[in-house]
């Protein structure tokens, strides 16, 4: 055994990842006269050598910089660390140094679910791309390939450290997967899949524009050619036996490796990981960087979003602290095979000290009954009871339950929104959320959390147990040794949650400073009118000149030539808001505008204020009393908005078409909406000095969705189902407001078109 790669030169890969942080913290801290050489590749614009320093400061090195000081540590880097630039996903052909004694190469894409030519570029291309390296660079070295151990694949029963027993061609895979993205992109140019596209960008975004129509076809397109490599990746590794494509490439990497590195005469050793998380012992106890493989699942059980679970109770969850493996793979390091005799390694805890999938959920559910996560509604979430019903009976209810989400949010979209139906509305979208993370969960861990597989460890631990006894706390793997409650309830979970809780805090604080308006003389504030201003509409305003100037005897006939037509009106409002204003307003055909404004003085003024929501006016004074301009838009002609005009600094309305004097039913100029409201806006704000930036728009239906993403605050006031949809999708400020007082004349229109909406 040579003596723990003293005075040895080792090349790591990965060492910006999870493993290879720690592997780079283990070897700077304790193996003083190991040189190391990075393989790093460049991102973005910095260079490799670049982003060493940004490492360097990671939590990770913390210990021991505090414990050796920042001088000796920098000292420390600059003679032993040295950074090689190179992408193992492209051709660039690294230059590695000519006197390497190891390699440990823990590079590679570890999502479960990329697209399938993502996947082998770095997994197993990557792996062709090293050793060409290595052979152009001189040296031999002993390579330590970081694999899995889910390389087994879909099987039950103990997997041995041996070669995997499979007959893929890893040439053949690569070179399909590299021709899939061509083949799918030329796919999803065909005209059935655009059409597809097209109507679904039309039926989500039809009422705020052709613009947004058409800039959300490209990116449906785009997502399909995702969705679709992702697909092809996942389907061809189930056809071939592996649950997904990042085991599939991790197998065929191996593969890979053994015929142009252990088969041509070189040492090469594979590590084979179970599912690693946070440390339990070094550099402290519970360092992690970010959300590892199991924790998605801990958080969003902790946000009690998964009612059930599709795990089998006696499975074993494979779970390694990180410093095991680092420590396993270093002491493999320091013991190469004879060449041409591969060593295999599971670096696992299921062989010898099995955690249940029951036993990993009881210890999740104690540990959040007694640190629950913190809820702004209820104080705290209470988290659910798993009576693990088994998978066909989860994915039944998965299933069932995503039809009725569908089919209520259908159902919502077509009836009128009102403070109720936004409720409900709110609460399909959270149960919608909480399915599409059930569903995807279900999909990816099924095949670890059903796993009726055991990864046998015994050349790992006797590794370990040649390790003289002092080395053994330090540098020790044996996972006999792991108290899972203890590492469970006191070192990881605090770990994984402390980074949510930190998070829902500075989330909390920052949504209570944000209610006051900041000052400023560049800020506009834009208010539509129908619904956010007023609560009245096209109609009920039409319904108040027409009321105003008939006998009494008269209404009736009037109201019933208005419910005969509304169908009509309807079907124009759902198609396009500029066509119904234009539709709707040819009934002013012959309304004399110097009697219409004696009206709107006497007595529709009062029912428009009467119909001012209070907050609206609190809320535009705000606006005033921060400097920021305040303006009023709206399709209503400007006649009828003169009561309001006192509130504005700038008041934009629609006007009608008059012969002398007599109004004709068309329109002056196309009504300022949807997409045309918001060429308007850039143009206003442009020639006005406003900062759109720090402006806030205000708007109540879909239709108003293309300008109000101008603006940096957007809000959306008692907004309309498909409004409501995208500002939650978007974390709009979502306003309900409301009226207190009405009139007669407010009373009689508003009964009609509340009828009328039903
Ligand atoms: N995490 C686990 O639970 C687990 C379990 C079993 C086995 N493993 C194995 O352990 C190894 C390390 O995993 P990890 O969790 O540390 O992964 P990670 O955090 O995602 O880190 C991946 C590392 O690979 C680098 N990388 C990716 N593509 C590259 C390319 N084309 N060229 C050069 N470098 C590239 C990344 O560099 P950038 O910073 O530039 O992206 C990063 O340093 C992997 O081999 C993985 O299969 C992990």
């Amino acid at each position: 055994m040579r003596k723990h790669l003293a005075d040895q030169h080792v090349l790591l890969t990965g060492a910006t990842g999870f493993v290879g942080q720690a592997l780079l913290e283990k070897l700077l801290s304790a193996y003083p006269d190991t040189r190391i050489s990075l393989l790093i590749r460049p991102r973005g614009s910095q260079r490799a050598a670049d982003r060493l320093p940004g490492l360097l400061r990671k939590p990770v090195f913390r210990q021991w910089r505090e414990r050796v000081g920042d001088e000796a540590a920098n000292e420390a880097v600059r003679q032993r660390v040295t950074v090689v630039e190179g992408d193992l996903g492209d051709d660039s052909r690294p230059q590695l140094p000519g006197d390497l004694d190891a390699v440990v190469h823990s590079a590679s894409i570890v999502s479960f679910d990329p697209p399938i030519d993502e996947a082998f570029q770095t997994n197993v291309n990557g792996v062709v791309n090293l050793y060409d390296a290595i052979g152009r660079s001189g040296s031999d070295p002993h390579v330590v390939h970081i694999s899995t151990a889910y390389v087994a694949g879909v099987r039950k029963g103990v997997v041995r450290e041996a070669p995997l027993d499979h007959d893929v061609d890893w040439r053949t895979e690569a070179a399909a997967a590299a021709e899939a993205r061509a083949e799918v992109e030329t796919a999803s140019r065909r005209p059935e899949v655009l059409r597809k596209a097209m109507a679904d960008a039309r039926e989500e975004h039809g009422k705020a524009g052709p613009q947004a129509v058409v800039s959300a076809a490209e990116p449906a397109r785009r997502d399909w050619v995702q969705r679709r490599l992702v697909d092809y990746g996942r389907t061809r590794a189930q056809s071939l036996g592996w649950p997904d494509v990042y085991t599939l490439t991790k197998a065929l990497g191996e593969r890979a490796a053994e015929d142009l590195w252990a088969h041509t005469g070189h040492r090469l050793s594979i590590v084979r990981p179970a599912i690693v998380e946070s440390s339990l012992r070094h550099p402290y106890p519970g360092w992690i960087d970010g959300f590892k493989m199991a924790d998605p699942l801990i958080i969003a059980y902790g946000q009690g979003i998964l009612p059930e679970f599709p795990g089998l109770p006696d499975s074993v969850v494979d779970l390694i602290p990180v410093d095991f493996v680092v420590n396993a793979t270093l002491a493999v390091a320091a013991n190469p095979p004879e060449p041409n005799e591969p060593g295999y390694f599971h670096v696992s805890s299921g062989a010898r000290n099995p955690l249940p999938f029951r036993g990993m959920y009881e210890h999740v559910h104690e540990y959040f009954r007694r640190h629950p996560m913190p809820d702004s509604e209820r104080g705290h979430v209470p988290v659910p009871a798993w009576r693990f019903p088994g998978a066909t009976q989860v994915m039944r209810m998965l299933r069932t339950g995503e039809k009725a989400v569908d089919y209520a949010e259908r159902a919502l979209l077509r009836i009128p929104a009102t403070d109720r139906t936004r409720k409900w509305q709110s609460d399909v979208h959270r149960r919608q959320s909480e399915l599409e993370v059930l569903r995807k969960y279900a999909d990816l861990y099924q095949a670890y959390t059903q796993a009726e597989v055991i990864y046998d460890d015994r050349r790992t631990f006797a590794l370990h147990r040649t390790l003289p006894a002092r080395r053994q706390d330090e540098h020790g793997f044996d996972s006999a040794t792991i108290d899972w409650e203890h590492y469970l309830q006191e070192v990881h979970y605090p770990s994984v949650t402390g980074l949510m809780r930190a998070f829902s805090g500075r989330a909390r604080s920052s949504a209570a400073r944000d209610t006051a308006l900041p000052e400023s003389r560049e800020a506009a504030a834009i208010f539509d009118l129908e619904g956010t201003v007023v609560a009245s509409n096209t109609v009920e305003q039409y319904l108040w000149t027409r009321l105003a100037s008939l006998p009494r005897s008269k209404w009736p006939r009037e109201l019933a030539d208005l419910i005969r037509n509304l169908p009509r009106y309807l079907r124009a409002e759902r198609r396009d808001r500029g066509d119904f204003i234009r539709t709707f307003m040819r009934r002013y055909e012959g309304v004399d505008e110097a009697e219409l404004r004696r009206l709107v003085d006497d007595t529709i003024a009062e029912a428009m204020l009467q119909r001012t929501m209070p907050e609206a006016v609190r809320r535009i004074r705000a606006h005033r009393e921060a400097g920021h301009r305040t303006v009023l838009i709206t399709g209503t002609v400007d006649i009828l908005v003169e009561p309001l005009a006192p509130l504005f600094d700038e008041v934009i309305a629609g006007r009608m078409h008059s012969r002398d004097g007599v109004w004709t039913g068309y329109l002056d100029r196309p009504p300022l909406v949807d997409e045309a409201r918001a060429a308007w806006l850039r143009e206003y704000a442009e020639t006005a000095g406003i900062d759109l930036a720090q402006s806030y728009a205000y708007g109540d239906n879909h239709s108003d969705r293309a300008w109000l993403e101008l603006v940096g605050n957007p809000q959306a006031v008692n907004p309309d189902a498909a409004l409501y949809r995208h500002a939650k999708r978007r974390r709009w400020e979502i306003h309900s407001w409301g009226t207190h007082t009405r009139g007669r004349l407010a009373a009689a229109a508003s009964a009609v078109t509340t009828e009328v909406g039903r």
